[in-house]
């Protein structure tokens, strides 16, 4: 089946979706007394973590959350609380609104989640975090369905408009590193018949993208091959690699690792994509990609990224000519050649 871009792109379904992390963005604030110690001294995120000891990955994504939302507002390096906290969100104030974000705080697990990520139990605690799996190396079965399902749905559209927007007419054979159901690489297959794709992922992933390729009748052209990225030698064979939603699941270090893997598989002159909701400069917005934030810090061990990071992660591995374009929804594709 070849699939035809939808007339309309999904951010509607992006901005349902992340909406879901602000209000316990907000209710975790009131339960860590988040704005009573930026009242009594505004300060950065890393200074905060250190002053009450928090997670200080977890507070660089809610404080720009928070500032999104505007109950904080970054001066000079520094977050401080606005009007708006200062009169509804303080304990002290007779019109603090805690009586009812408590309460609501109860019914959402989200809350119980991004608590425990600020406050460092989460790094600490039983590793249950889809990130935890694919550190491993090992996904069981039934997570590996759940979780490239929930992939599947959020890429798809993305995948096809992508192809849309981006020039791949010099990708002859594109290796889609932890390539998840597979949708990339059926949208570049189906949108030029001479390119060839591989899907290079864990091996419980790689069984359920075949069904995914055969659905969208591409097997000949696309298939699929177990790699750990983190353990295994990579294949050679390939002039461009493609990461979608990869590089935002890991910290800087692990990244500038997963770029230097691939520098040293590319041949000279092929080139690396880098598929992501990209932060602007600043980190503050856009909120989809700050919302994305909040939830990554969450699940896996990542965040987004700016542009600016992920160049100089990119010229760190060895890449040069790095080019980033707006692709589809909120995506953009940023490039480096080898
Ligand atoms: C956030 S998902 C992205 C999936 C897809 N690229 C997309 O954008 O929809 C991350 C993917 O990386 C894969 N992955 C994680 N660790 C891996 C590893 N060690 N080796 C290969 N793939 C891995 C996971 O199985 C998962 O499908």
């Amino acid at each position: 089946m070849t699939y035809q871009l939808p007339v309309v792109d999904d951010k509607a379904l992006w901005d349902t979706w992340l909406s879901l992390y602000q209000v316990p963005s907000l209710t975790v604030a009131l339960a860590l007394d988040l704005f009573e110690s930026l009242d009594a001294e505004p300060d950065s995120a890393e200074g905060l973590a250190q002053r009450r000891g928090f997670d200080v990955r977890g507070l660089r994504a809610l404080l720009p959350m928070l500032t999104q939302m505007q109950y904080l507002q970054l001066l000079d390096g520094r977050y401080q609380i606005t009007q708006t906290t200062r009169h509804y969100l303080l304990k002290s104030s007779p019109f603090y609104w805690g009586g009812l974000l408590n309460r609501l705080s109860q019914s959402l697990p989200a809350h119980k989640l991004l608590l425990e990520t600020v406050n460092g139990e989460r790094a600490n605690a039983a590793k249950t975090r889809p990130a935890d799996s694919w550190e491993s190396g090992h996904v069981d079965p039934e997570l590996a369905r759940a979780v490239t399902a929930y992939m599947h749905s959020h890429s798809m559209a993305a995948a096809i408009g992508m192809t849309r927007t981006f020039d791949f007419s010099k990708t002859k054979r594109l290796l889609d590193v932890g390539g998840g159901s597979g949708c990339f690489a059926i949208a570049v297959a189906q949108a030029d018949p001479e390119v060839r794709c591989t899907v290079m992922e864990l091996p419980t992933i790689c069984e359920l993208a075949k069904g995914y390729i055969a659905e969208a009748g591409v097997s000949d052209r696309v298939d699929t091959r177990t790699v750990d990225m983190f353990r295994a030698a990579w294949p050679t064979e390939y002039d461009t690699h493609f990461f979608s939603n990869i590089f935002h699941d890991w910290s800087f270090e692990t990244c500038l690792d997963l770029a230097r893997r691939s520098h040293a598989a590319l041949p000279t002159g092929g080139r690396i994509l880098l598929h992501e909701l990209l932060l602007d400069d600043g980190s503050l917005t856009p909120r989809p990609a700050v919302a994305f934030s909040v939830l990554m810090a969450m699940g896996t061990l990542g965040q987004q990224f700016t542009l600016g990071q992920l160049r100089e992660l990119l010229l760190e591995a060895g890449f040069h000519s790095v080019e980033a374009r707006q692709t589809y929804g909120y995506y953009s594709i940023v490039s480096a050649v080898k």
